[in-house]
């Protein structure tokens, strides 16, 4: 008998089609709708495998319910929306993806950052609204990004891929991070500096800490105040690493100079957020991995640990 498994959303065709080869697929078929947490109360009690996504909060109370559970797969590389603590002690297995979505992650935020540093949503704006009426000299002035320090806050595989194209920029990289880096230090000419440091002399700080309790409102009222106010900070990893508040703050009162997020406290980030009503913030909403190809990766490989797990093989990416 085929082994049954939960997909959280509608995934591609091609995926589910390899799933199916194997598992009794059961599917919340909607693409733009998480699937509602009763359905998954219920669908969870049965299943041996679950497909999820980061929409998808999997705490104790949830995997309470779960009768047969071997294995959680998240499609992302992050995974705080899993209770790990609770799966490990119902000895369910939980995986993630990453490596498939470095490089187009990486490509995001230095795409974010020089939508920020140069103001490319702002302008593209005031030309549609029709304010360009002539070309003058200080009109949508924004910072430079080649030359400018770069401070990457967690030097994992995408800081590591950040820091590899801020070198063809000319820019001088500093990193904080719970370890030394030395072998990257050397390749990509990066130097280590405390946080304070960091946020005293960049012009961009990049956040790429995965979220924890230890990185949960890491930069706050008190970090925000030491960075220059030419700096700009620019977020891919995930809100709660950013105070929300403080950050309007910040940006409000000219403390820094402006932001590009690309993660929130809570997403969808409401309407009515008090950042959502600042010119100098881009604000896009989780696309740091989404290509054509990274997202069909990034699906293929939950399916494939999934899979490998439900036949008692090792998972390629367990987590925990
Ligand atoms: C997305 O945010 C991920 O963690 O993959």
């Amino acid at each position: 008998m085929k082994p049954k498994v939960y997909i959280t959303r509608k995934i591609p065709d091609e995926i589910v089609t390899k799933i199916e080869m194997e598992c009794e697929i059961r599917m919340w078929n909607e693409p733009e709708i998480p699937v509602p947490r009763e359905v998954l109360e219920k669908e969870i009690a049965d299943a041996e495998g679950l497909f999820c996504l980061i929409t998808e909060t999997i705490d104790r109370e949830l995997l309470e319910k779960a009768r047969r559970l071997k294995v959680i797969s998240n499609m992302a590389v992050g995974y705080n929306n899993i209770d790990i603590k609770a799966a490990k002690e119902k000895k369910i297995i939980v995986t993630n993806t990453p490596g498939v979505l470095t490089e187009t992650t990486a490509d995001l935020t230095f795409a974010l950052l020089m939508a920020t540093a140069r103001r490319l949503v702002e302008s593209s704006d005031y030309l549609r609204r029709g304010d360009w009426k002539t070309w003058s000299p200080m009109q949508l002035t924004g910072q430079d990004v080649y030359g400018a320090t770069l401070g990457i806050i967690g030097m994992g595989r995408i800081g590591t891929a950040l820091a590899r194209r801020a070198n063809g920029f000319d820019m001088k990289i500093l990193y904080h991070n719970r370890s030394r880096k030395y072998q990257i230090e050397n390749e990509l000419n990066v130097k280590f500096a405390e946080l304070e440091t960091l946020l005293k002399e960049s012009d961009f700080v990049c956040i790429m800490t995965p979220y924890s309790n230890e990185t949960k409102g890491l930069i706050s009222t008190r970090e925000l105040s030491l960075m220059k106010n030419t700096a700009i900070l620019i977020n891919t990893a995930r809100g709660g690493i950013v105070n929300e508040d403080d950050l309007y703050l910040a940006l409000k009162k000219g403390t820094i100079w402006a932001a590009g997020l690309d993660v929130y406290e809570e997403e969808p980030i409401s309407q009515d957020h008090p950042l959502l009503t600042l010119p100098n913030v881009v604000t896009i909403p989780h696309i740091g991995s989404a290509s054509v190809k990274t997202r069909l990766k990034m699906a293929e490989l939950a399916a494939e640990n999934m899979m490998l797990v439900l036949k008692n093989e090792q998972p390629k990416n367990v987590v925990g």
